[in-house]
């Protein structure tokens, strides 16, 4: 059997320690806790803290985007594309025009990604109207929606967690040989020191959270020809790479976060 996931351990240990039932179902993906009267669930890398509309715009990056460009908060913009296989009632004629203008109106590149993200899975970078046809392919031959943003050089990506406005870990991707900083892709994650950038970076971070409303989560931040804006918000905070270097650490973050499960209203 696969070894249980970080989060699961993590839920695990909080629970044995404040005397809560806790019921992982098969997959391990549900996970189901009880104190008393007080039933609550984690589910994928949710742990049920945030609201439903907060949840589903930070699991959308267009969404994301045009939320916080209404609040000023500088971001990274995704222009939306719908699945032409969900209907022509829902995905007009004119798509795929639209995309090319995006792609002819960046010579640097554009990148095409899933709107609801997957870790870095089918993220790719292009250039020619080739290039844009395969990514174009491969992500709607499993999403029901895409994003094009203008291919930007990053000079350094930052993720912060936030949970309610306190910043319980933020670290620099350090990126390998891949243009992406994705863990998952073999990035590093290093712990940023108390000084300018983690300043900047808590800073916009809380902003970001605050124009969606969401209580706990991860935000990407990344620093373009010196500035920073954000990349994306992800609700589901998950911590799998870090706690292999920093499991305390991993371990503290989500007693925070359970703690507010259990709190009570
Ligand atoms: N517009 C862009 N320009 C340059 N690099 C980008 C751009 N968009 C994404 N990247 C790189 O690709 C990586 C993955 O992109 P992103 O985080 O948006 O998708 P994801 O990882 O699939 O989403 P999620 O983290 O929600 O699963 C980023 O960490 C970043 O390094
Ligand atoms: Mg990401």
């Amino acid at each position: 059997m696969a070894s249980e996931r970080i989060f699961i351990q993590a839920i695990r240990r909080y629970c044995a320690d404040h005397g809560i039932a806790v019921d992982v179902h098969a997959s391990g993906w549900l996970v189901a806790m009880r104190r008393g009267k007080t039933r609550r669930f984690a589910f994928g890398y949710d742990i049920g803290l945030n609201s439903a509309i907060a949840h589903r715009l930070a699991n959308d990056k267009s969404a994301t985007a045009e939320a916080l460009a209404l609040e000023g908060v500088p971001c990274i913009p995704h222009h939306l594309f719908l699945n032409p296989k969900l209907g022509k009632n829902v995905v007009g004629p004119t798509w795929r025009g639209a995309m090319l203008e995006l792609l002819h109106g960046h010579p640097q590149g554009v990148v095409v990604k899933p709107n609801e993200g997957t870790s870095g899975r089918s993220v790719f970078k292009v250039t020619t109207e080739a290039e844009l046809d395969h990514a174009v392919g491969e992500v709607f031959s499993m999403s029901a929606g895409l994003v094009i943003s203008p291919y930007v050089a990053i000079e350094d990506e930052v993720r912060v967690v936030l949970l309610d406005d306190v910043p319980l870990v933020v670290y620099g991707k350090q990126r390998g040989r891949d243009w992406r900083h994705n863990l998952d892709a073999g990035a590093k994650p290093v712990l940023l020191e108390s000084g300018e950038v983690r300043t900047a970076c808590v800073k916009l971070a809380i902003e970001a959270a605050r124009a969606i409303g969401i209580a706990f989560a991860s935000i990407d931040v990344v620093r373009v020809d010196a500035d920073w804006c954000v990349l994306e918000i992800n609700s589901g905070v998950m911590m799998e790479s870090l706690a292999k270097l920093h499991p305390e650490l991993v371990q503290a973050t989500y007693d925070a976060a359970l703690d507010r499960v259990f709190a009570g209203r």
